[in-house]
């Protein structure tokens, strides 16, 4: 069987409003470097054949644009404009592909210390089963808030999901077709929703999510440290 074609959707549109800060998330230096390239030198570093799809804001594209001769940045990537959700962004960067017969990653460009290993991972799982969704166990005691309080839930029984969420082209390409719904925070709810088995694979627990402040320190510091 001939080895299908990889495409990643690196989706970076956010506001970053958790992040409080004029300018969003995937634009701040980490280490002198913006965070967002962090992502897309990942899966290029991986799979040096992989089309790269980068979906930002048009408001700015002159900005990334600019980042990009200051850095010298000139992995190739096409560029979609984002939604007012990510799933509209999701959305968009899929109506670029063209090539029925690929296996489409979807990552968060606030997550810049994905690793080779995962992105591998990713791929090999996806063309197994599919799906591939990334997943660690909860480290922190859970408690689901109810309509006078809270109650403890058991924490063994949940998981806790990442990206790069990987999948068959015509699995997302039919799960996007469908509307909207308010609890798609990512790939695999909305694939899930459509009626596909979703498959999970061990994620890292330094795959983290730039989202507070506090979340770019960690990042610096494990970079200072690896
Ligand atoms: N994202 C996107 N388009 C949107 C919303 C989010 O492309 N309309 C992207 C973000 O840029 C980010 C990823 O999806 O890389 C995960 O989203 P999140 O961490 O929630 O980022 P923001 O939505 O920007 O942050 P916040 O929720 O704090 O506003
Ligand atoms: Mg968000």
């Amino acid at each position: 069987m001939a080895r299908k074609s990889k495409y990643a959707i690196i989706v970076a549109g956010g506001k970053g409003s958790r992040f409080n800060s004029e300018l969003p998330k995937q634009f701040f230096p980490l280490r002198g470097k913006p965070i967002l390239m962090y992502s897309i030198e990942a899966f290029h570093n991986c799979f040096p054949d992989i089309n790269i799809i980068l979906v930002i804001s048009p408001e700015y594209n002159d900005y990334w644009y600019d980042l990009c001769v200051e850095h010298k940045f000139n992995i190739p990537v096409k560029i979609a404009s984002s939604g007012d959700t990510r799933f509209q962004s999701v959305k968009n960067g899929l109506s670029l592909i063209s090539d029925i017969k690929s296996l489409v990653a979807i990552h968060d460009g606030a997550r810049p210390l994905i690793s080779k290993k995962m992105i591998r991972d990713s791929f090999e799982t996806a063309e197994h089963h599919g799906s591939a969704i990334p997943v660690i166990k909860m480290t922190d005691s859970i408690r689901e808030i109810t309509k006078d309080g809270s109650m403890a839930v058991d924490r063994n029984k949940l998981l806790a999901v990442q990206t790069p969420q990987t999948f068959d082209y015509e699995i997302l390409k039919h799960s996007y077709d469908l509307p909207f719904k308010k609890f798609f925070t990512d790939d695999a709810s909305v694939v899930e929703h459509a009626g596909y088995k979703i498959h999970i694979y061990e994620g890292e627990y330094q795959n983290i999510k730039i989202t507070h402040p506090i979340d770019l320190m960690m990042a610096q510091f494990y970079l200072e440290n690896e």
